[in-house]
């Protein structure tokens, strides 16, 4: 089978990548994080990472029966750059789910009918019911970085997107909505280390774009449309939560619990929760870029 995109990003990693982000991949073993400001210098064991994850799923499973017993509405918006982990924190989140009352939002391009609305309308009919978890994987803030590193939209849309967004989420809150804004930050050497594992692997590679590989040379371009995009949108009703993701496992599992501890569902326990990882989950002081 031939690679995708004619072998796009191994092409990338030889000829374009930048030498430090070469250095990075060469010298790195398996289990090693590339980032060097990660806090971290190797991936969480196995079996820590397992133990975790079965107490957080079986607190999930009582939070969505909290959820239905209550008619609780949660929404949860996972933002990042490519290959940052979105896919893969909500699948675990939704592992032990009833699939009914967890439902994956992951729109396409917006059509020629949806490009003459609102921008936001086409994500309102996804907003959650009562006792339902909506995962948005990605969500109306593709205008304010890929839209914008693409062209895809006009400077004046996206201004009006920032000039309305932080109503129409003080909206969703005002309303009831429990809302978590998730944004995944990857580093430059693990981005591409993931891209190229998709590249190789037949089971991943339809998680390729078009979008992805054009992507990769306009990293910092991505930089600041993020930066923007977090500042102007960070705010006390609808806060930011960055998540630093080189280890998608300790993501993951920060990302469950930051979720738990905001919700009062019954037969919480504290405990099985355990303590969140302020070094990698927190506010947009944490994210590098
Ligand atoms: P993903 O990483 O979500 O699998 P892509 O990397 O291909 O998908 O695209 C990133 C995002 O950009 C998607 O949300 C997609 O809908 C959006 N997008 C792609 N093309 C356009 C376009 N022409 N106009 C607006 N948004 C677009
Ligand atoms: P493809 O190259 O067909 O896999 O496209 C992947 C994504 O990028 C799709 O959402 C396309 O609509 C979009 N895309 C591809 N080429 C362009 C282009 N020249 N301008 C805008 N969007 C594009
Ligand atoms: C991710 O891994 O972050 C997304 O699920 C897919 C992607 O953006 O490539």
């Amino acid at each position: 089978m031939p690679l995708p995109f004619d072998g796009a990003i191994s092409q990338y990693h030889q000829t374009d990548a930048p030498a430090v982000i070469r250095e990075q991949l060469r010298r790195a073993g398996k289990d090693d994080i590339l980032s060097p400001s990660y806090p971290y210098r190797e991936e969480i064991k196995r079996k820590t990472y397992e133990a975790e994850m079965a107490a957080l799923q079986i607190e999930l499973v009582k939070m969505q029966s909290w959820a239905r017993e209550t008619g609780a509405r949660i929404a949860i918006v996972f933002e990042g750059r490519d290959a940052a982990g979105k896919g893969g924190t909500i699948k675990r989140f939704r592992e032990n789910l009833n699939p009914r009352g967890a439902k994956v939002v992951a729109l396409s391009k917006p059509t020629e009918v949806e490009q003459t609305q609102w921008y936001f309308q086409r994500y309102i009919d996804h907003l959650p019911s009562a006792g339902q978890i909506a995962f948005f994987d990605r969500s109306w803030y593709n205008r304010g970085v890929v839209e914008k590193v693409f062209d895809f939209c006009t400077d004046d849309q996206r201004e009006h997107f920032f000039s309305q967004v932080g109503a129409f989420e003080n909206m969703l809150v005002d309303d009831g909505i429990h809302l978590v804004k998730f944004w995944l930050n990857v580093g430059r050497g693990e981005q591409l280390r993931r891209f190229l594992k998709r590249e190789g692997d037949p089971l991943k590679q339809w998680k390729l774009s078009w979008i992805d590989v054009e992507g990769l040379k306009r990293w910092d371009s991505y930089t600041s449309a993020i930066q923007e995009t977090l500042n102007r949108s960070h705010s006390v009703t609808a806060p930011w939560t960055i998540i630093r993701s080189d280890d998608k496992k300790r993501a993951r599992l920060a990302a469950i619990r930051h979720v738990l501890a905001g919700l009062d569902y019954s037969h919480k326990d504290t405990q099985a929760l355990g303590a969140q990882d302020t070094s990698i989950c927190g506010g947009p002081e944490i994210w590098d870029g």
